[in-house]
């Protein structure tokens, strides 16, 4: 599914990614566990085409990333970016609309999925006409989510989206789980990491 082999990355000289191989078949999630600055987003980064690598290469469903039209692999990519990114001057269901909308879908099929989203990340439905400096942190990054699972991609790429998810132990074990396991994201065994804020993810749910 994502294959990534020998993927560097220099910023001016200096290695923010080193020489790291890894890959992730569908169903599986794989987390990227490390120091701060240890090069997670930058690798994330690299797999959506945000920036490309110094050397190595990212094969996704058997394709090098490099032949595909950066835009063309996005609508395929659902990316919850660790400073959230929602556009300022779109409402948040503008927001959440953006992918269903470049892939055409119907008016009617965006509103559907919109409220399924709104509900899975908790979200009233009076807060659809709202810009996000509208939102709290956490807010903003639940609609961070809904944003990326939109279009049901077939990969999500979660760095450290979930800080508003997991406030407790009580939060972990009941809604959170329940919901985010209603999207068939596996294994729970990350969910743990989550807490720790220094994880990435790369994800494939079935
Ligand atoms: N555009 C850039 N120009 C120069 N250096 C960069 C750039 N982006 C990232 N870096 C550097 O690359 C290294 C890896 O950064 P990255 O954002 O991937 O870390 P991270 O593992 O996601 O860290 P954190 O856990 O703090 O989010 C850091 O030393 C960072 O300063
Ligand atoms: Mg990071």
């Amino acid at each position: 599914m994502i294959t990534v082999s020998n993927l560097t990355k220099t910023f001016n000289g200096s290695r923010a990614v080193n020489n790291i191989s890894f890959s992730v078949e569908c169903g599986e999630t794989l987390v990227l566990l490390g120091t701060s600055g240890c090069g997670k987003t930058t690798t994330l980064r690299m797999i959506n085409r945000l920036i490309e690598p110094t050397s190595g290469t990212i094969v996704v469903e058997g394709i090098n990333i490099l032949e595909k039209r950066p835009e063309d692999l996005r609508k395929h990519i659902g990316y919850v970016i660790q400073n959230i990114g929602l556009f300022p001057h779109y409402t948040v269901e503008q927001n959440i609309a953006i992918v269903p909308l470049l892939l055409n879908w119907d008016r009617k099929r965006i509103k559907r999925r919109i409220s399924e989203l709104m509900e899975l990340v908790g979200l009233p439905f009076e807060h659809l006409q709202r810009y996000p400096r509208e939102l709290s942190g956490g807010q903003q990054q639940r609609v961070g989510l809904a944003r990326a699972l939109a279009a049901d991609p077939p990969i999500v790429l979660l760095d450290e989206p979930l800080g508003c998810w997991i406030r407790s132990p009580e939060d972990r074990s009941r809604k959170s789980l329940g919901t985010l396991r209603s999207y068939s994201i596996k294994p729970w065994s990350w969910l743990p990491m989550m807490c720790l804020r220094q994880s990435a993810l790369v994800i494939r749910y079935a």
